[in-house]
């Protein structure tokens, strides 16, 4: 074994060097705030999570995903005014920055760029704010730029897709895709604060309404089976999007989501696994494999899918059980199958996980809804089972 050596000593013998391990710790808050229409000045909620602090120079800049500007007509006036009527010690640093959304925005360096200049053409420091408005890809690249930019300036989020306010917006991970994986460029960092406003979600397509459901199931399917029980008696409801409906479920998704966060002990993904990722190895090679155009919640529901339907052909999960959480997916309304399960190629999902833990493969699977356990190893035969099996369930008709 080598061994280090420092200076060379006054009898002209290298000594070993005394190793030097000194471990530190940091406190971190994670802010998280549930409210309607955080734009009205006589809201309160987003005047106190910018409270005036001594250390900051009170600027901002603001950044919104164009779909969310689109549908959401004199959004950018009405941040002009809510910042001059609300936010008194504050001043906008730059004219609000418009960014396209959608996965396309993590496929290339543009969005990062534009809003990291953005922090550099209005001189933002450490201490002012970068607001992010937006669906979840917005917020990675935005936040990715905004982590990065004089290595992190304070990041505020608000989410206005079910699936951003239900986990995206709480995660404590910033990204974009590159050399073909999905957020294989990113960091970890803790954002200012997030807010997630029900009245953004009105706006939604049918598709990304749903699409924050499938982390909902999954993070039910982790952590809490009775949450998993409230999706199932909801699910006609969430269908009809009814809001009163997908307000607690996307406010029990975001608590969960925030509690594993805080209290597992590696927010930052230092060990060997990634236990919010259940079903995500087969959805992030399929939103590849199908140029994105399957969204990442539409590709974590058949992921979680396949997962429980391996869980079973294992004998670890009961096939009723499996059987419940499809038919569950199903009545939320996502669609089970994708010709590109087909492929083999689905497989170096597997890899990418292992290449991204390092060395060994970590995946969980379930004994029960609301049990998760961990395998280092999966066996592919059994795995295409699973898949053939949900081409043949997720044909079937609802009963
Ligand atoms: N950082 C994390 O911890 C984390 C966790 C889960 C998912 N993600 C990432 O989140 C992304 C998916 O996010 P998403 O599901 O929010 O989709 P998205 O960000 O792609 O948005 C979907 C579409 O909705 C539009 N949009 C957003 N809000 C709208 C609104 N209120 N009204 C009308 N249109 C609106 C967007 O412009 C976009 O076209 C993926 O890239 C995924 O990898 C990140
Ligand atoms: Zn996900």
């Amino acid at each position: 074994m080598a061994r280090r050596f420092d200076a060379i000593r006054g009898n002209g013998k290298r000594q070993p060097a005394v190793p030097i391990d000194a471990a530190f710790t940091m406190d971190y808050v994670h802010r998280l705030r549930f409210t309607s229409d955080v734009l009205d000045p006589a809201n309160p909620v987003l005047r106190e999570v910018l409270a005036k602090t001594e250390d900051s120079p009170g600027r901002l800049v603001v950044v919104v995903d164009q779909g969310v500007a689109e549908a959401w007509p004199g959004l950018c006036e009405r941040i002009d005014d809510y910042v001059i009527d609300a936010l008194d010690w504050m001043t906008l640093a730059a004219p609000v920055q418009i960014v396209p959304g959608g996965e396309t925005c993590k496929n290339d360096w543009s969005v990062y760029e534009s809003v990291a200049r953005t922090i550099h053409d209005a001189a933002i420091c450490r201490h002012s704010y970068v607001l992010v408005i937006g669906g979840g890809a917005v917020l990675d690249a935005a936040g990715f730029a905004a982590a990065t930019a004089h290595r992190g300036v304070r990041l505020v989020r608000l989410p206005t897709t079910t699936l951003a306010q239900a986990d995206a917006g709480i995660g404590v991970k910033n990204g974009i895709n590159a050399f073909g994986k999905k957020n294989f460029l990113g960091c970890f960092a803790v954002p200012w604060a997030v807010i997630n406003d029900e009245k953004f979600l009105t706006t939604l397509t049918d598709r990304d309404w749903r699409c924050g459901l499938s982390e909902a199931v999954k993070v039910a399917l982790l952590k809490d089976a009775s949450f998993f029980d409230i999706i199932e008696s909801a699910a006609p409801r969430l269908k009809e999007r009814d809001q009163t409906a997908m307000r607690s479920i996307v406010r029990r998704s975001a608590e969960l989501h925030l509690q594993h966060i805080v209290s597992c002990g590696d927010p930052f993904e230092m060990r060997g696994a990634r236990p919010l990722d259940f079903g995500h190895w087969s959805a992030h090679k399929l939103e590849q494999m199908t140029d994105f155009s399957v969204k990442h919640g539409e590709a974590v529901a058949i992921g979680l899918a396949i997962d429980v339907l391996y869980s079973a052909t294992m004998g670890r999960l009961p096939g009723s059980e499996a059987e419940r959480v499809v038919r569950l997916l199903e009545a939320l309304g996502f669609s089970l199958y994708h010709a590109a399960l087909n492929d083999p190629a689905l497989f170096e999902g597997l890899e990418d996980f292992r290449e991204h833990l390092g060395g060994q493969l970590t995946i969980t699977l379930l004994d029960a809804i609301g049990r998760p356990f961990d395998v280092h190893e999966i066996d592919l035969a059994r795995m295409s089972d699973a898949i053939a099996h949900l081409a043949t369930v997720a044909a079937r008709p609802l009963s």
